[in-house]
């Protein structure tokens, strides 16, 4: 950290100088307009990457073609100004910017020709509707449910196929479209493409998914006779561009199976690597392949994966290549990245979700303040996307809406008591801090941090904790912030402030059912906090994140595990990246799962458990040693009666339902904003 941190010297890429070595890889951020041009939201979200301090930042995803999915495209002179504004303001920053340049791997025109077919069929039926033909109003929508099932149908064969059946003439025209798009970017002042690497052409490069006999197919140099066309297509169209490519290697899992399929294998990668270089390629990231449908092997979630897992592999490359390299996957920490540059394993170090969580990483490193670390939670990124809704990260309250979400100066400076120091008052002190209050935080416990120091317990989440290390970090920095601890807000207290934010938090809640006061009938959070030593048959009232997790530990603790839960999924909320895990590890575990399954009572002071299946009425009696109950949680209620200062709710105890983190960030940062 601080002014001479390694990350923060400059570097040569081609002939153009990066003023450090901080990079924002390709992230699909839902940001852009509906024709895939940069609006607003995109804009406002850039510009505070490059306000940061990063030097190199990618726009990911850019498709030369129009598609039907939420990503940003240039595939038509018209979207040209919108990138220009794009590139200049980046430029103000001596911000360098990329376009990730990729191309699905399906028939793009032949899926959309059908999913056109199918809206024209709906409006058509609309009209029928609206004239009162109802007979041919149902069968246009019989046609065109029979044209949008053939989308799909095509969309899942093409994934798998299209690579592979793909016609040469296909190939030319596509290479022609991604060749149009670098001119564009060229004449919108975009300093560099990066080719990625996976998708169609990574499809293409791969050993696995790649079965064509022709001469893009078979040997690697026919595998990748196609991206090297890209290259030299790029170089003679849009001379003025760096080219980076985004490598993606298979990797192994640890039982021994492939991660990834788009992509090459490790020694084919390393030969394709020094081919990238003779071809002309400025720089090379080095990063996972992906393809498989789980976003989990590009992006994991925590607990996982090691840190910077593509590490041996980056070495591997820099070895034989002169050009920068550049490393992708779970760096996360400023000294991580220092020591991978220290030891000359990488030139340049790619924060991808940590740049979402702290934009500022750049900024802080030269004035060595503390980082808000990303949580590899997978909640407000990867989840949102595949969600098809836009990014923005859970501990990030201003991510996805720079333009309209700020901390604004207080008009006033005040006196603010927050009463409570789970996540929800440690952001609505920071904010009220920033905003120039002044701040008491007063905290019954002997630690900050509240409920995410039981969140941290169950297998894998021990990262949730840098939510609180980075409160720990900055609050003794903000010298208008006392913290009290073991301490009580009275009433006196808060009458002698000027306002006060309760942020007391939740306590987990008991079903209102028959032996729910039996001797062994614990809760989630007993078992988490350590309170009650589990052993024998835990039985879990519900199924749902905490409950799940809370499963997952007591399996892992040696327990046998049954999980009640009524609704049809256990763990139904928890990110798409977490759940094949949880999953596998309930199955090697043995986890008894019985879902649409409603507790009747409680029997033999928490030794029998007696249930009813909703769908079937068949009925359940499991014998066991401890009920754990984890049927959600309850807000906690702080007496305010008296107290003539006015107060503010955040976090768990504000709303009619708790919620989770991103909640307690954004009501804590709005409360605060509010005073
Ligand atoms: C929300 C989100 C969207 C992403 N979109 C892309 C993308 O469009 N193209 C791409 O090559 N990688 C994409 N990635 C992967 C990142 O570039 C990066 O490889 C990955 O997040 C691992 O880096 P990190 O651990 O620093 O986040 C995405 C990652 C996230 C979290
Ligand atoms: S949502 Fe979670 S994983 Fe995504 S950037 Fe924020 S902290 Fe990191």
């Amino acid at each position: 950290m601080g002014k001479d941190s390694i990350l923060l010297k400059p570097i040569k890429v081609g002939n153009v100088t990066l003023k450090n070595r901080i990079m924002f890889p390709p992230q699909t951020t839902g940001y852009e307009e509906r024709d895939g041009s940069i609006g607003e939201r995109s804009f406002n979200f850039y510009k505070r990457i490059a306000e940061g301090g990063s030097a190199f930042v990618t726009v990911g995803d850019v498709t030369p073609v129009m598609t039907a999915s939420p990503t940003p495209k240039l595939c038509d002179d018209r979207q040209i100004p919108t990138y220009k504004k794009l590139a200049d303001m980046m430029h103000e920053y001596d911000c360098k910017v990329a376009l990730q340049i990729f191309h699905p791997e399906y028939d793009v025109p032949g899926v959309g020709r059908l999913i056109m077919q199918s809206r024209k069929a709906m409006m058509d039926a609309q009209a029928l509707k609206d004239a009162g033909d109802m007979a041919a109003f149902g069968a246009k929508m019989q046609e065109a449910k029979q044209l949008s099932d053939q989308a799909y149908a095509k969309l899942h064969h093409d994934m798998k196929h299209f690579v592979s059946e793909a016609t040469v003439e296909q190939l030319m025209q596509i290479k022609e479209a991604i060749l149009q798009a670098a001119r564009r970017a060229q004449e919108a002042g975009i300093d560099a493409i990066e080719i990625h690497g996976d998708r169609l052409l990574g499809s293409l490069c791969s050993k696995t998914l790649n079965h064509r006999s022709d001469e893009y197919g078979g040997v690697l140099e026919n595998r990748v006779r196609y991206a090297l066309e890209v290259v030299k297509g790029i170089k003679e169209i849009a001379p003025k561009l760096l080219i980076e490519y985004k490598l993606p290697f298979i990797t192994t899992n640890e039982d021994g199976t492939d991660r990834g399929k788009g992509g090459l294998h490790e020694e084919d990668g390393i030969l394709f690597a020094k081919m990238l270089e003779e071809a002309g390629v400025d720089m090379i990231q080095v990063a996972q392949a992906n393809h498989t449908g789980n976003m989990a092997d590009t992006i994991p979630p925590m607990g996982t994966r090691d840190y910077a897992w593509m590490l041996p592999i980056t070495r591997r490359v820099k070895q034989v290549v002169s050009i920068p390299v550049a490393i992708v996957g779970k760096i996360v920490s400023v000294e991580n990245g220092e020591k991978i540059l220290e030891a000359g394993d990488a030139d340049i170090i790619c924060y991808g979700r940590s740049l979402l969580c702290d934009p500022y990483i750049p900024l802080k490193v030269e004035r060595d303040e503390p980082i808000r670390e990303c949580l590899q939670c997978n909640k407000g990124c990867v989840d949102a996307i595949q969600g098809r809704r836009y990014i923005s990260c859970v501990l990030n309250a201003e991510n996805g809406d720079e333009g309209t979400i700020f901390i604004k100066p207080a008009e006033e400076k005040k006196n603010v008591v927050v009463v409570g120091a789970g996540i929800a008052g440690l952001e609505a002190a920071r904010v009220l801090a920033l905003r120039g209050h002044n701040v008491d935080v007063y905290e019954k416990e002997s630690k900050i941090g509240g409920q995410i120091h039981i969140a941290s317990v169950p297998p894998r989440k021990q990262e949730i904790l840098r939510a609180v290390e980075y409160y720990e970090k900055l609050l003794p920095s903000l010298t208008n912030v006392k913290v009290h601890l073991n301490t009580l807000a009275t009433k006196e207290v808060m009458n002698n402030a000027d306002a006060v934010i309760v942020a007391v938090g939740a306590h987990n809640l008991s079903l209102p059912i028959a032996g729910a006061d039996g001797a062994n009938v614990v809760s989630s959070w007993d078992i988490l906090d350590g309170t009650v030593k589990p052993s024998g048959h835990c039985v879990v009232i519900g199924g749902g994140l905490v409950g799940a997790e809370t499963a997952e530990y007591l399996a892992n603790n040696g327990c046998k595990v049954s999980i009640l839960e009524m609704m049809d999924k256990i763990a139904k909320e928890e990110s798409s990246t977490v759940l094949p895990t949880m999953m596998k590890d309930f199955a090697m575990h043995g986890v008894a799962q019985y879902v649409n399954t409603k507790v009747v009572c409680i029997e033999a002071d928490g030794k029998c458990v007696k249930a009813l299946n909703t769908v079937d009425n068949n009925e359940l009696a499991l014998e066991c040693d401890m009920v754990v109950m984890a049927a959600g949680s309850v807000k906690n209620v702080l007496d305010t009666e008296g107290v003539t200062t006015p107060v503010y709710y955040a976090g768990d105890c504000s709303g009619a339902r708790t919620a989770g983190i991103a909640e307690a960030i954004r009501s804590g940062y709005k409360a605060a904003n509010e005073i």
